[in-house]
């Protein structure tokens, strides 16, 4: 056992020692982050989770100190005694937090060794694939652990806020039915039931709502989530959801309630004061104005619908278009001179990713515009144009003609490369803004049926019901996101409280009443035994940390991330188990 950790106690995080303990003794726990030998004098910057501060072995403090200190390697564990001291005018590093001090020792115990790490410390580009392989070392870097203290105050915050708020907080089962959120279940076999299975669950959603018929009124959890979908740099197949549901309530009451979450934890995690209530924006027009559902506001370039200009266009395309149900739509790079006609062709290519056929695109000078497309233009309808989008000399126009989902599509991420491309989002700006009135469903191409939009128990609006029968795509939902950035955050809605609605769903979705009955047939039962209306929502928390961090992966958030292949290069999971396991679980590899 360690006679240091026995006889001292630490007194100061490494990061933490400055120029007010100048003259004290100090006791420190940490790693060896760099050695170095000036002709005797040897220093360590010694390291732990607050920071580093610069230690000092000085030959005077004997063998046992200073002879000690020449086996310090780096990630050695160190604990050290010594006196706090303001560091030699000139010697200062200000770009340490505690540049301006180092600690003389005077007592050294090399608590443990280490092999020679795979990758440096002060590296900015180590592989993801080493980092993820010796995560535990990848999680010594600062960088990574400020993202996970961040995580922590704000998952702390916000069980300080519902606390608050008067919400009790449930635990709902890993092991369950699968429920509907439309992505894969990840299964786990049954030993006792053969042949059956449970569902990790894709949210507590059914549950949620059990607890609002048993009256809980107000429930919140930080829930695990479990999803087998196609990974990005914001997915991953278990994450973590805030999870809300509220009785007695309107959308207004649970988007004041989440806006005031919201507050709470940037005021908790980074001392912002956000400005309430966010602006709303009603679904069908943020597809207008943005072309996505997930709209990143903080700057403008909105799209603008041309297609009454050009119906009887000079350019022919733009006027078969819009006689044939397509639209013209186009957004304003301003004072964009800076693109050059190769990064105007490398759009095209880009629009291309999303289904569009072209790219028009004019430079707008003081009497006419350079553009593949001013020949056949008329010069009133040029001038039309440039009126709607209100171009001015230097401006660069972008034009899609195509049906509208397209237009949407690919102007809407032409708009972010161009945003990102011309600098014009602030990265300190934060664009919170709710999106409402979702449709109810949509059709669905692959299914061949109309699928929710939400999920199967979001209310309609009421006096959309008549809808149901004759045009379901047009049936608008009591559901709403909230965008961060350019991020969905977050998702919730009204539910359906009443039996009767509920089945009328289930039959606009193509789910017979059996099926109803048995992939959620205790919920319907439930709703026949005096349900509340409630409604609720969830913000998927290892997105809001992402942002909060300006993280650029949604791994550098989370402790032990999985890959793009849902696999853990750490542990290898997932893996191959004994034949006896399966033999136990009746299960056979086919
Ligand atoms: P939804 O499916 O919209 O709603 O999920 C809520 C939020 O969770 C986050 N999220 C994810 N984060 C990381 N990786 C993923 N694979 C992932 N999938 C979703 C998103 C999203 O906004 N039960 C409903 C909520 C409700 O109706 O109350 C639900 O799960 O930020
Ligand atoms: P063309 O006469 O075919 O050379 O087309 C003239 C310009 O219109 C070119 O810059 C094309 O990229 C562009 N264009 C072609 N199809 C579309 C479309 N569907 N929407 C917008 N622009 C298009």
């Amino acid at each position: 056992m360690s006679q240091f950790i026995t006889k001292e106690k630490r007194t100061h995080y490494c990061g933490q020692v400055g120029l007010s303990d100048e003259g004290r003794e100090v006791v420190l726990f940490g790693w060896a982050q760099r050695r170095r030998d000036h002709g005797g004098v040897i220093f360590v910057d010694l390291r732990d989770r607050e920071g580093v501060v610069q230690i000092v072995f000085n030959p005077e403090a004997g063998e046992s100190v200073h002879g000690e200190a020449h086996k310090i390697r780096n990630e050695y564990v160190l604990a050290v005694k010594g006196k706090v001291r303001r560091r030699p005018a000139g010697m200062e590093n200000p770009n340490l937090a505690t540049g301006q001090v180092e600690v003389v020792i005077s007592e050294l115990e090399i608590l443990n060794e280490s092999k020679t790490p795979p990758f440096s410390f002060d590296e900015e580009d180590i592989s993801e694939n080493v980092r993820l392989k010796y995560r535990y070392l990848d999680l010594r870097r600062p960088a990574i652990q400020k993202n996970l203290i961040l995580r922590s105050k704000l998952a702390i915050a916000t069980r300080q806020y519902f606390n608050d708020n008067g919400f009790i907080e449930v635990e709902t089962p890993f092991l369950g039915k699968s429920t509907p959120e439309g992505a894969r279940d990840y299964l786990v076999p049954s030993r006792i039931s053969k042949g059956a299975f449970y569902a990790l669950p894709q949210s507590p959603q059914i549950f949620k709502q059990l607890l609002m018929v048993s009256g809980f009124d107000r429930y919140f959890q930080i829930a695990k989530c479990f999803r087998d979908e196609d990974l990005r740099a914001d997915r991953q197949p278990e994450f973590t959801q805030i999870d809300v549901e509220m009785s007695f309530i309107t959308e207004e009451d649970i988007m004041q309630m989440m806006e005031g979450l919201m507050k709470a934890i940037f005021k908790a995690c980074l001392d912002k004061d956000l400005v309430l209530p966010f602006p709303r924006l009603k679904y069908a027009d943020a597809i207008s104005r943005y072309g996505k559902d997930n709209p990143d506001i903080r700057f403008g370039m909105e799209i603008v619908d041309l297609t009454p200009i050009v119906k009887d266009s000079g350019f022919k395309l733009f006027a078969e278009v819009a006689a044939t149900g397509g639209v013209v739509k186009a957004i304003k790079a301003d004072a964009a001179a800076t693109l050059s006609r190769k990064d105007l062709d490398g759009l095209s290519d880009f629009v291309a990713i999303y289904g569009a056929k072209g790219l028009a695109w004019a430079k707008v000078n003081a009497a006419d515009w350079t553009s593949p497309i001013f020949k056949f233009l008329k010069p009133e309808e040029a001038a039309a144009i440039g009126r709607a989008l209100n171009a001015r000399e230097g401006d660069v126009l972008f034009f899609v003609a195509d049906a509208p989902k397209v237009v949407h599509d690919a102007l809407g991420n032409l708009r972010l490369n161009l945003g990102k491309k011309l600098n014009l989002i602030d990265p300190g700006a934060l664009g919170f803004t709710w999106i409402t009135e979702f449709p109810l469903m949509e059709y669905s191409e692959t299914e061949k049926r109309y699928v929710s939009t939400h999920h199967p128990f979001t209310s309609p609006f009421l006096e959309d019901i008549p809808l149901m029968t004759t045009d379901p795509g047009k049936v608008r939902a009591r559901a709403y996101d909230l965008v961060l950035n350019g991020s969905e955050i977050g998702g919730g809605s009204i539910r359906i409280h009443r039996q009767d609605i509920q089945a009328r769903v289930f039959s606009a979705l193509g789910l017979s009443e059996e099926d109803a009955k048995s992939k959620f047939g205790f919920l319907l039962d439930a709703l026949e035994f005096g349900a509340p209306p409630h409604g609720g929502l969830a913000f998927g928390l290892d997105r809001l940390t992402m942002i909060m961090t300006q993280a650029e992966s949604i791994r550098d958030v989370i402790a032990f991330p999985k890959t793009q292949k849902a696999a853990c290069l750490m542990s290898d999971a997932p893996s191959r188990v004994s034949i006896e396991q399966l033999m136990e679980l009746s299960l056979k590899i086919v």
